[in-house]
């Protein structure tokens, strides 16, 4: 996909049926890899045409460099609408879920990886809004705690967008869960963005084989095991006051449902749900990130993720399930 043609695919998805674009919004035509602009800003798509879309061959819009901002305010406007409304009310909670599941599902949906890593760049900038203002209602943390996080997130890890792209997919598995408590909201972004800075107390050896723990020796295997512990660690000798439920989140991410997790092995529903959402957003990275570094596993097999969590019971079965419904 060439998005250096100053176009950017975005997902037909994301706009809203009836309601007036603000920006313009074009086709791709593949046969001669032309932009053919369908609406302009102001205009309106009618529910007929969107279903067309999302069902046809040409699944993606495509939106000028120039008007990304504007597009960037457009859905996440959409979604902060949803955030921190009176829970319990199922109406809202199917908004939720399928708002959650539009982004998510038609980004995954990409067989070819550089769409997908444009996707994930979009779904990056709309997530960073909807948690600046899930922070600014939660008032558990303050603008300034907030950039202290975002400068520790820069440690402790082998892909430099890995936190922030781990944050995103938690949070919007989080909303398409029905979770849409501010506090409950800003305690996953934070813990997305600081899991792994534990990883900084290792060695580089030891990072540079996080994702293949069977070429370790026992001890550096012990080391890594820690480093949800060396996470805490960290915010304790920086002062960091971080809530019990963002202690859960950081410290069980890498257990699992069958016991077999580290680094305390906790088992069935000990362990916490949404502890098992950053899980497997932490999965569903790291399979973005193979996706660009091996040609000949680029396709983004999120099925077979989903797949192997479930029949590993890595993860709790009906939440597994339900996570499986946001995705594909
Ligand atoms: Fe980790
Ligand atoms: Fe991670």
């Amino acid at each position: 996909m060439d998005v250096e043609s100053g176009y950017l695919p975005i997902q037909s998805l994301d706009i809203e049926a009836e309601s007036k674009i603000t920006f313009d919004l074009y086709v791709n035509l593949p046969l001669n890899q032309k932009y053919l602009l369908y609406r302009k800003k102001g205009g309106v798509l009618a529910t007929s045409n969107l279903v067309k879309f999302s069902t046809g061959n040409v699944k993606n819009f495509f939106i000028h460099k120039d008007d990304y901002n504007e597009f960037v305010k457009y859905v996440a406007v959409r979604i902060k609408s949803l955030v921190g409304k009176e829970t319990g009310s199922e109406e809202s909670k199917k908004v939720m879920t399928a708002a959650a599941k539009a982004i998510l599902s038609s980004t995954f949906a990409e067989a070819d990886p550089a769409m997908t890593g444009a996707l994930i760049s979009n779904l990056n900038d709309i997530t960073s809004m909807i948690i600046d203002s899930a922070l600014e209602s939660s008032k558990k943390y303050n603008k300034e705690t907030f950039k202290k996080f975002c400068e520790l997130a820069k440690r402790g890890t082998d892909y430099q967008k890995h936190p922030v792209n781990v944050t995103s997919l938690a949070v919007l598995m989080t909303l398409g869960l029905g979770y849409n408590n501010e506090k409950i909201l800003s305690d996953m972004a934070m813990a997305g963005l600081l899991h792994d800075i534990g990883t900084s107390k290792l060695s580089p050896s030891v990072i540079a084989k996080a994702h293949s723990p069977e070429q370790l020796n026992y001890v550096e295997r012990a080391g890594l095991y820690r480093h949800p512990e060396y996470t805490l660690q960290i915010l304790k000798e920086k002062k960091v006051k971080a809530s019990p439920f963002f202690e859960t989140l950081v410290i069980q991410h890498h257990e699992e449902f069958n016991g077999f997790g580290y680094p305390r092995g906790v088992r069935g529903f000990n362990l916490n749900e949404l502890a098992q959402v950053l899980r497997v957003a932490d999965e569903l990275d790291h399979l973005i990130c193979s996706g660009y570094s091996s040609a000949s596993e680029s396709k983004v097999s999120v099925t077979e993720l989903m797949d192997r969590l479930h029949r590993d019971k890595v993860i709790e079965p009906t939440l597994c399930h339900r996570l499986r419904h946001l995705l594909v």
